[in-house]
C-alpha cells in the first residue's frame, strides 16, 4: 500500500525536514506534492534526490491525496485544514490551530496512537508543540507505572521555531550588533539576538 502525500509549507524550515523524513525512513509515498503559498510557486524542493516543482496550495484539489501534513501556521491551518479534510484527505496539522479542538485527536504515537480513531469526525490529527511532544514520550511510562499529578516545566525554545524569517533576524539583528548598527526588530517582540523572550508566538 502506498500513498499519495502533499506537504503544505513544504519551503519552510520544519516542512523541508519532513520531505528529508519520509524519504529517509523509506515512508510508502506513491507520490509527493511540495505546497506553499503562490509566492513560492514554481521553485523548487529537494525529496530525496528528486526535486519536486512547488504548487500553490490555493490552486491544489486534494480529493486523490490520502495524506496531507500541515505546516504552514496556525492561521493557515485554520483556514485551510477543514476544507481539505472535507476532500477526504487525512490532515496531520502540525501547528496549534486544532490542539483544544475536542474533535480533533491530539496524538503522540508513542503515547495515545489508539486515540486517532477520532480523526474521523473532521479527518484532522492534530500534534503538540515540539516541547510537549518529546516531553510526554519520557513522562508516559512513569505516570503508567506511578501516576503524575502535576508536572512543573520551563522550556527554552531555540529561535529556529519562528520560522525562517525568524532565523534571519537573529542573523540580522547579530550582525548589526557586533558592527553597531542600528538593530532592527521585526518578527520578535523585543531583539532576540544576544537574549532571552519570554513570549512565543501569540499568548493563549
Ligand atoms: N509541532 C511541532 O513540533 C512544531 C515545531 C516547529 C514548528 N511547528 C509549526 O510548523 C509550522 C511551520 O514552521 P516553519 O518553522 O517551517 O515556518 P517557516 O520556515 O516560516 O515556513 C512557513 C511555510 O508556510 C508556508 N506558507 C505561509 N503562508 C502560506 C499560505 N498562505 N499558503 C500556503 N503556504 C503558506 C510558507 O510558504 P512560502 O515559502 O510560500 O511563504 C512556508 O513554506 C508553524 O505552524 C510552526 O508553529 C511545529
Amino acid at each position: 500500500m502506498s500513498f499519495k502525500v502533499a506537504i503544505v509549507g513544504a519551503t519552510g524550515n520544519v516542512g523541508r525536514e519532513m520531505l528529508n523524513i519520509l524519504e529517509e525512513r523509506g515512508f510508502p509515498v506513491s507520490e509527493v506534492v511540495a505546497l506553499a503559498s503562490r509566492r513560492s510557486q514554481g521553485t523548487e524542493v529537494s525529496f530525496g534526490d528528486r526535486t519536486l516543482k512547488v504548487r500553490a496550495l490555493d490552486q491544489f484539489d486534494f480529493s486523490d491525496t490520502d495524506i496531507c501534513i500541515m505546516s504552514a501556521g496556525g492561521n493557515v491551518s485554520k483556514e485551510w485544514s477543514p476544507k481539505i479534510g472535507k476532500q477526504g484527505c487525512v490532515v496531520i496539522d502540525n501547528s496549534s490551530a486544532f490542539r483544544y479542538d475536542q474533535d480533533v485527536p491530539l496524538i503522540v504515537p508513542e503515547v495515545n496512537p489508539d486515540a486517532i480513531s477520532l480523526f474521523t469526525r473532521k479527518n484532522i490529527i492534530a500534534n503538540p508543540n515540539c516541547s510537549t511532544a518529546q516531553l510526554v514520550v519520557a513522562l508516559k511510562p512513569l505516570h503508567d507505572f506511578a501516576t503524575i499529578k502535576r508536572v512543573v516545566v520551563a522550556t527554552y525554545q531555540s529561535v529556529s521555531g519562528a520560522g525562517k524569517e525568524g532565523m534571519d533576524e537573529l542573523f540580522t539583528q547579530t550582525r548589526a550588533v557586533f558592527v553597531a548598527d542600528q538593530v532592527d526588530v521585526k518578527k520578535f517582540t523585543k531583539r532576540i539576538a544576544f537574549n532571552v523572550i519570554p513570549h512565543i508566538d501569540v499568548f493563549l
